[in-house]
């Protein structure tokens, strides 16, 4: 376990077991400090972690049809948990589930983990070598730098699944929330959750975030992609002028003034609402983890990206380094 501190009392800790981010206790307007992501106080609380609560999830965040992709010729076939699809990678050695080799930068505040997923896990092609660090600002930012490089051709997607309740974790739903996301477009899902290709406006639907809006206030609209998902799980095509760091997305939460803002330079960010969280969890403090009692900002690469050539590409080759940041900045006002 690895605890970064700041001047303004702000404290990251993440564990080597999946680089899951335990615990980010941030001030609210008044200083008064909380503990916003849902989690466990140990790390057999995460073991299992159906939910993938505050872990690195990969090698391939989000889903892929059938769990089957064609690449050079060759289809690859990945063990199947989401129905048909494989959902976060996989089952078994994903990057949720695997000890990380940590370690404390030298000169600067955060910790790198390290993980060589070798050639054929979980069915992926090529030994992935991959560091992720999570680094703690003075200006109370969690950066978050993925580095990754193979010797076979392969697909990557990772991303960070913390669920946030800037309230405090457990401490009831996020539907109080009011969100922006900088998203014209999302990529429409069928009934499996599989992006159908098309880019849709968000204007005119509950999905259009461009202005800020309560979660609660269209979450259980009539609206198809709604019901398909049982709210809000999808992928939204982050508006952008070019490559880099671009603002993604804005949370602000009444009550406690607290402010998560969200940028990267991935293409995409999905916005989960928690819909599967039924209970089943229980958490931090003996909090038990209802529907819809914390979101996720998934910064990555659109869904199912192996199987739609025509959507920005997934595919690192040897000799590249595949690298992307995202920075969770937290404020209250
Ligand atoms: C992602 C998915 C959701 C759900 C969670 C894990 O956010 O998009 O549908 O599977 O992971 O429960």
């Amino acid at each position: 376990m690895y605890t970064l501190t700041n001047s303004h009392g702000v404290e990251v800790r993440a564990m080597n077991y999946g680089g899951i981010i335990v615990a980010i206790r941030v001030p609210d307007r008044k200083g008064q400090l909380a503990d916003v992501v849902l989690g466990h106080e140990t790390m057999e609380g995460y073991i299992p972690n159906p939910p993938y609560l505050g872990a690195i999830v990969g090698r391939y965040a989000n889903r892929i049809a059938n769990g089957k992709f064609t690449l050079a010729g060759k289809t690859y076939t990945l063990p199947q948990n989401d129905g048909t699809n494989t959902l976060h990678g996989g089952v078994t050695r994903t990057f949720d589930k695997v000890a990380w080799e940590g370690e404390a930068l030298k000169g600067a505040n955060g910790v790198a983990f390290s993980y060589l997923s070798k050639d054929g896990e979980e069915g992926f092609p090529g030994n992935l070598k991959i560091k992720v660090t999570y680094t703690l600002t003075e200006s109370n930012e969690l950066v978050i730098d993925y580095e990754a490089t193979t010797d076979k051709v392969t697909p990557i997607n990772v991303s960070q699944h913390s669920y946030f309740n800037l309230a405090g974790e457990g401490n009831g739903d996020v539907l109080n929330h009011e969100v922006e996301i900088n998203a014209d477009r999302f990529t429409p899902v069928d009934q499996k959750l599989i992006p159908t290709g098309e880019l849709r406006a968000v204007k005119g639907t509950p999905l259009d975030f461009t202005t800020s809006t309560r979660v609660g206030a269209r979450i259980d609209d009539n609206y198809d992609q709604l019901t398909l998902a049982h709210g809000y799980d999808h992928n939204f095509v982050i508006n952008r002028k070019g490559a880099g760091l671009t603002f993604a997305a804005r949370v602000y939460e009444p009550a406690s003034g607290r402010v998560l803002e969200v940028s990267t330079d991935q293409p995409a960010i999905q916005f989960y609402t928690g819909n599967f969280l039924d209970g089943s969890v229980t958490g931090k403090q003996g909090h038990v983890y209802k529907r819809r009692y914390g979101f996720c900002l998934e910064t990555q690469h659109y869904p199912d990206s192996p199987n739609h050539p025509d959507f920005p590409t997934t595919i690192l080759k040897p000799g590249e380094t595949f690298k992307s940041k995202t920075v969770f900045e937290f404020e209250a006002k």
